[in-house]
């Protein structure tokens, strides 16, 4: 078989690293990839919004599976044009990418189906937003940019003075573009976080194991948000727990979305909060996300490649994703500065040989000469896999001391939530 990856980050080496270990694929690209996948596979100069080019590619190579990373290509249709093409592609269609690509339709969605998620309105006029002023009677909120805004749409203000700025901002200075002409003001919750994901065909679900992001830029949970620091795998619930998830969220949203006419057909993401009354809905995602495929991909057995064939046929049947009984963590290495300004073309240095069992993907990384170098805020990714958490927590740190670049910065807390919650289940 022949395979594309669109994208160019960690998630898609990781994706790429996953599926050249099927014995099916004879041969990977990925649009534009990255350094990293040059190792396994064949970068494209195509961008991931090129939609026509990439068509235009999958034809000229007859690809057999392309598999969408981001969110920006599956929001600009690239299923339906692959599809009105006759190309097998893994990713929704542009109607159903809406759940992630329109909050406010994704809100409205959630309350007329009885998915569990924070109160909200929705307005499109700062007459409208600055009314609703008066009736907040509690802080922090949080603010929303209904469309795409690459990470930066959601705000959390804090008093009324913040609320009224940031909601000029987005509907009458128009900071973040078309994407904040409607804004979604929700309550904020208040729990640990939750990233829970399916396979789905439309109407049947296959889950991954669930992981959490951290995302925020220091250790605690502190700091400015960021695009994730950090994830481990899996997010370890109770039975209690994992029944709301699959019975009140997941099973219901993709078989309410079935309901409204759209055909869902991916992975879809749910970011959840597991708050004092129960899991609720954060966010959905219409792809993987971004760390947290770099735990999950290495934690699942079986072949990926006909579980995303059958996806993208919209015959899932029975196939089932097996968990290995494992614990894995990805601590992501930025660039000093990161997610603020931050100076790129660092000489990314390894001080000793990685222990083979360690995986580093690249996510913000290019070739100058015959250097690899820092490209972007959120550079390397390094991953490692234990049956024993703690000792996942403590190689994969280990490991990243091996790697120097000037200003390099990451979390040392990934995993912490995971042992916490692990020694109260023990003490019970
Ligand atoms: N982990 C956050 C995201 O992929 O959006």
């Amino acid at each position: 078989m022949k395979v594309l990856i669109v994208g160019g980050g960690g998630r898609e080496h990781a994706l790429a690293w996953r599926l050249s270990r099927s014995k099916k694929v004879k041969k990977l690209f990925a649009a534009p990839g990255n350094p990293g996948i040059t190792e396994i596979g064949t970068c494209v100069d195509i961008l991931a919004t090129d939609i026509q080019g990439l068509a235009r590619f999958a034809e000229e190579k007859k690809i057999d599976l392309t598999v969408v990373g981001p969110e920006v290509p599956l929001a600009l249709g690239i299923a339906d044009e692959f599809e009105r093409r006759g190309l097998r592609i893994f990713g929704p269609n542009k109607n159903a990418s809406r759940i992630e690509a329109d909050k406010a339709f994704a809100r409205d969605f959630m309350h007329r189906f009885g998915i569990p998620a924070p109160k909200f309105q929705i307005y499109d006029t700062i007459h409208a937003a600055l009314k609703y002023t008066k009736t907040i009677n509690k802080y922090p909120v949080v603010v929303k940019a209904s469309g795409l805004a690459g990470g930066k749409g959601a705000i959390i203000v804090n008093t009324r003075k913040e609320y009224e700025k940031t909601v000029d901002e987005l509907l009458v200075q128009h900071r973040l573009g078309e994407a904040g002409n409607t804004i979604v003001v929700e309550e904020f919750l208040i729990g640990q976080e939750c990233s829970v994901f399916v396979l789905t065909d439309g109407i049947r679900l296959t889950y991954l194991p669930s992981s959490q992001d951290h995302k925020k830029l220091h250790d605690r949970n502190r700091g400015p948000n960021t695009g994730g620091m950090g994830a481990y795998a899996p997010y370890p619930t109770n039975r209690r727990v994992s029944n709301i998830i699959e019975n009140v969220i997941m099973q219901p949203t993709v078989l309410s979305l079935r309901d409204q006419g759209i055909d869902y057909k991916g992975v879809l993401y749910a970011g959840l909060i597991l708050t004092s009354l129960g899991p609720k809905v954060l966010e959905y995602n219409c792809r993987f996300g971004d760390p947290e495929a770099q735990v999950i991909l290495p934690i699942i057995d079986g072949d990926l490649v006909d579980a995303l064939c059958a996806v993208a046929d919209g015959k899932l049947g029975d196939i089932e994703i097996k968990a290995k009984n494992q614990w894995s963590i990805c601590v992501v290495l930025t660039s000093g500065g990161y997610p603020f300004d931050y100076p790129v073309g660092e000489e990314i240095q390894l001080k000793e040989k990685l222990s083979a069992k360690t995986l580093l993907f690249q996510a913000g990384t290019r070739k100058e000469d015959s250097k690899l170098v820092t490209a972007s805020g959120r550079v390397l990714n390094v991953v490692y896999t234990h049956e024993n958490l703690k000792i996942a927590k403590q190689k994969v740190y280990e490991e990243i001391k091996k790697i120097y670049f000037k200003g390099m910065y990451y979390r040392k807390d990934i995993g912490n939530s995971g042992m916490k919650k692990m020694k109260r289940k023990r003490r019970r």
